[in-house]
């Protein structure tokens, strides 16, 4: 019952397995935001934050859907639906599994489009149209390219169409074959960016920025903002880690695959901060620039340095293949579910996911110009696909994971995935995924969806209407 198999293939060894979860992980989270919003939250004291987060929040989820993953051996709503049937609970499970492949979608569709930028930036940088840049001309030569729907269409399609390429080929011809070129080349072009930086920058100011925690900067809003960034960057949540999970062997530690990937991918966050910021501060620049910070703040330092073209493109590239490797993790578990669901052959299932994600992203394109005041809510297209996506979606999916590995699935089933060589850290394991990663998720949630202000208003109501209060 337990040793199902998978139509799909299997990875050729656990070191596969650690490339692709780590490429799936390491993206545009770590290497475009963890640094900018790091920038924005004040430094140390942030990554501090992030770093627990990581340890008692995304370590567990990220166990539980690697477990549930290995059992299902299927794409993520087949593998909770047959696991659910197999336990005798509600099928109903297998909405988890569903939800997962539409925040897959949304999130694809926009990733797709900034990972976009990062291509078009390894020829605009590399071509030295950055050479000698001013604060002003950097930001029109972003502005110019957001605001052009043809560009952003061009690159785009691009982005999606290698993804397309890639996961159509297949878990061992396609997704193993990329990773294993793809990778070594992420690790080797961070490290050489981290010690350009260490030798043409302020490299002494940027470690006290990333390491200083200044205690006085933490807020509620810079916990949840922490939380929901490892989140993101863990690639919780939708069933990526699941489906990798769903093709492990079985011999092999689930924990400890865990803790490396999730080691992996919070080293990159932080070699990306060692590479990004002292090169931006070496240039007098505010950490603190949002999402131009790559695009216009390191822009604008690599068109002042020597070898300044040269390593710039190179940093594009770096970003570029990060954001590929995660957006082959976004594709898969739809993909493979159109292979199980229809019995579609592979390129098939892959070109009509890739298209539909390819159509949604036309909005986010359009939020860039044409769209850019079709604002609903306080949010304009992109901003709602980002945040019903990574702020709603993936922690509620994260959570029901959790809870269906921790509390729905016999233990013996579960310890048979996670091994008993090590019972403390099972039962440390159960505990998180039980109480602690549902809660803290709970949390995030509400204040994601604002119940803040939702609360307050209640309280408001009540208070002036039911007990005659002045408020
Ligand atoms: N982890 C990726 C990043 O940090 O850019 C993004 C991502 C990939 C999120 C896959 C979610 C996911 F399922």
């Amino acid at each position: 019952m337990s040793d199902k198999k998978s139509v799909h293939g299997l990875w050729s060894s656990r070191w596969v397995f650690v490339l692709a979860a780590t490429g799936s992980a390491v993206g545009l989270g770590n290497i475009w935001r963890f640094p900018y919003i790091t920038g924005e939250n004040g430094g140390g004291a942030f990554v501090l934050v992030y770093l627990a987060c990581v340890v008692l929040v995304g370590l567990p989820i990220m166990i539980a859907e690697i477990i549930v993953g290995r059992r299902g051996r299927q794409s993520p709503i087949n593998s909770m639906r047959s696991l659910a049937a197999e336990e005798g609970l509600s099928r109903r499970w297998a909405l988890v599994g569903a939800m997962g492949i539409v925040a897959g979608f949304l999130i694809l569709s926009f990733y797709s489009v900034v990972a976009g930028w990062s291509i078009s930036y390894i020829f605009s940088i590399g071509a030295g149209r950055f050479a000698g840049a001013t604060i002003e001309s950097a930001e029109l030569a972003f502005e110019g390219l957001i605001s052009s729907p043809f560009h952003l269409l061009f690159w785009h399609t691009l982005f999606l169409t290698l993804t397309v390429f890639v996961v159509g080929r297949g878990v061992q011809k396609g997704l193993e074959k990329a990773i294993k070129i793809l990778m070594p080349i992420l690790f080797f072009i961070l490290l050489l960016m981290v010690f350009y930086a260490a030798f043409s920058g302020d490299f002494r100011g940027a470690l006290q920025y990333l390491f200083k925690a200044d205690f006085s900067k933490l807020t509620g809003d810079v916990i949840l903002i922490a939380f929901g960034q490892a989140f993101f960057s863990l690639s919780l949540g939708m069933g990526s880690i699941m489906i990798y999970g769903a093709y492990l062997a079985k011999d092999v530690s689930i924990p400890k695959m865990a803790l490396v990937v999730g080691g992996a991918d919070t080293l990159v966050a932080l070699l990306a901060g060692l590479a990004i910021f002292p090169i931006v501060f070496g240039f007098g620049l505010a950490p603190g620039q949002g999402p131009g910070l790559v695009f216009v703040s390191l822009a604008i330092s690599f068109g002042h340095m020597p070898w300044g073209s040269f390593f710039g493109a190179l940093f594009f590239i770096l970003l570029s293949i990060a954001a590929w490797t995660s957006a082959i993790s976004l594709l898969e578990p739809v993909t493979a579910w159109l292979v199980e669901r229809f019995k579609w052959p592979r390129p098939k299932a892959s070109a009509i996911a890739g298209g539909l994600a390819w159509f949604l992203g036309v909005g986010s394109v359009l939020s860039f110009n044409e769209w850019e005041d079709f604002v609903v809510g306080g949010r304009n297209y992109f901003e709602w696909m980002e945040f019903s996506s990574t702020t709603i979606l993936l922690p509620l999916g994260g959570m029901f994971v959790a809870i269906f590995a921790s509390m729905k699935l016999a233990n013996r089933s579960v310890q048979s995935e996670f091994g008993l060589e090590h019972p403390m850290s099972y039962r440390i394991w159960k505990w998180s995924s039980t109480y602690f990663a549902p809660v803290a998720v709970a949390l995030v949630l509400l204040e994601g969806i604002d119940l803040g202000g939702v609360v307050e208003y209640l309280h408001k109501i009540s208070a002036e209407n039911i007990l005659g209060l002045p408020v």
